[in-house]
């Protein structure tokens, strides 16, 4: 007897289901009533999600993926066969800057040969990942070529790490498509999740995108930067925000001082970099201060005690931000190889994050001659740091920006 499960159809498979992007994404379209394939090639991702076990700290998903894998609507996959029982498609997978901080072009060459043998004729496929410009219309030209009668769109996702299921419902939905066929397609699919969606064509919506990263990447760097300019004027930084800040609307906006890293913003304004002919130097330069800034503190501990040779420096928090597990291009590492060059000994530790490299905050804490915040997690707030010395340019620990 056939198994219906692997006959019936679906209504949209996501490949790269199962990543930080995908995965919210198809737990939320299961749950708003669709039939959803993961589709992804890490087959231990999809234990885990199989057994009910998140892969990665996102909020409210653990309990979501538990309310949806009992009603038979997550199907998960590590082959492509699933592909041809789907009406659409939503490409997810990783967008890298190769070694060349330009777009890996590859990762879409290889995605197309991926998809065209097994995608139904009259599917719809939407690119969800951050793509160059133009990405959209190369995938569309090439499944085209290979004789696939597709629609194609791209919808960007707009999520912030660990708010995913909350924004997929609040946030607009960018559908950018060059054919209004696709586009009207898109926009019903994705109506399942959002209440507002704002039409363009692909193009228009892939530099929406990168405009989005790359302007909290550059908000970020000019908030580093000026710290920077006050701790070289000698005064106190938590002052200056106050005063730029408070009751101030036009400036309610300015973000404080810390580590701009993770998966997203560095690579997207690269790849806008990339994009330009004159190569973006306000994006180069918000790079060189972001990217900068664990370089800064080094330089920073070495002025005021001559060298870091024999001392124990402690970092708290090693993923690339508050309240997360994802310590992807996260600057806590960056800081800690410089550290460890400039002769100290290094101990770091997160609450969240599972690495045997990591030790346990106790342990830092009572070993370290200085601590430094690398990720602002809660838990730093209330410990009690008294005659320490630390270097906290998030105020995280709540007792102002420290250097
Ligand atoms: N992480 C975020 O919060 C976020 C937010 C907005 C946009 N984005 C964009 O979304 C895209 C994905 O990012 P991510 O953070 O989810 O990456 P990720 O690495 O967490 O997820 C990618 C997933 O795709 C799978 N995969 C890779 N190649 C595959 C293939 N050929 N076939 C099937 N599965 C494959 C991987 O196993 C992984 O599970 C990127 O373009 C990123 O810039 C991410």
């Amino acid at each position: 007897m056939a198994d219906d499960r692997v006959t019936a159809g679906l209504d949209l498979v996501v490949l790269g289901g199962g990543g930080h992007a995908g995965l919210p994404l198809s737990l939320a379209f299961a749950d708003a009533g669709l039939r959803v394939g993961i589709y992804d090639i890490h087959q231990p991702t999809l234990d885990a999600i199989a057994a009910g076990r998140m892969p990665f700290l996102e909020g409210g998903a653990e309990e979501m993926l538990a309310r949806v894998l009992p009603t038979g609507r997550l199907e998960l996959s590590a082959e492509p066969d699933m592909l041809g029982r789907a009406d659409a498609v939503i490409v997810v997978i990783g967008t890298p800057v190769d070694e060349f901080l330009g777009p890996s072009t590859r990762v879409f060459e290889r995605a197309v040969d991926q998809i065209a043998p097994h995608i139904r004729h009259g599917a719809l496929v939407v690119l969800r990942s951050t793509v160059y410009p133009g990405t959209t219309a190369y995938v569309a030209q090439e499944l085209e070529r290979r004789g696939r009668r597709v629609d194609v769109a791209f919808c960007p996702e707009r999520i912030a790490e660990g708010h995913a299921l909350e924004e997929l419902h609040t946030l607009p939905e960018v559908i950018g498509a060059d054919a209004p066929g696709a586009g009207d397609r898109a926009e019903a699919l994705f109506r399942h999740l959002a209440s507002k969606t704002i039409r363009t064509s692909t193009k228009e919506a892939e530099l929406a995108k990168l405009f989005t990263n790359t302007w909290r990447y550059m908000k970020f760097a000019i908030a580093n930067q000026f710290f920077a300019i006050a701790d070289q004027a000698g005064v106190d930084y938590t002052n200056v925000l106050r005063a730029v800040k408070e009751d101030y609307p036009r400036a309610a906006d300015l973000p404080g001082p810390g580590f701009a890293a993770g998966p997203c913003l560095f690579k997207d304004t690269m790849q806008l970099a990339a994009f330009t002919s004159d190569h973006f130097p306000m994006g180069q330069a918000a790079m060189q201060i972001n990217e900068g800034m664990p370089a800064y503190i080094v330089s920073a501990l070495e002025r005021r005690h001559g060298t870091l040779r024999g001392k124990t420096v402690g970092i708290l928090g090693m993923a690339f931000k508050a309240e997360s597990d994802d310590i992807r291009a996260s600057l806590s590492f960056k800081l800690r190889k410089l550290l460890g060059w400039a002769g100290a000994t290094v101990l770091a530790t997160d609450p969240h994050v599972t690495d045997e490299r990591l030790v346990p905050l106790d342990r830092v804490l009572a070993e370290s001659d200085i601590l430094v915040v690398g990720a602002p997690h809660r838990a730093y707030r209330s410990l009690d740091l008294a005659g320490r010395e630390v270097v906290d340019i998030w105020n995280a620990t709540g007792a102002g920006v420290r250097l």
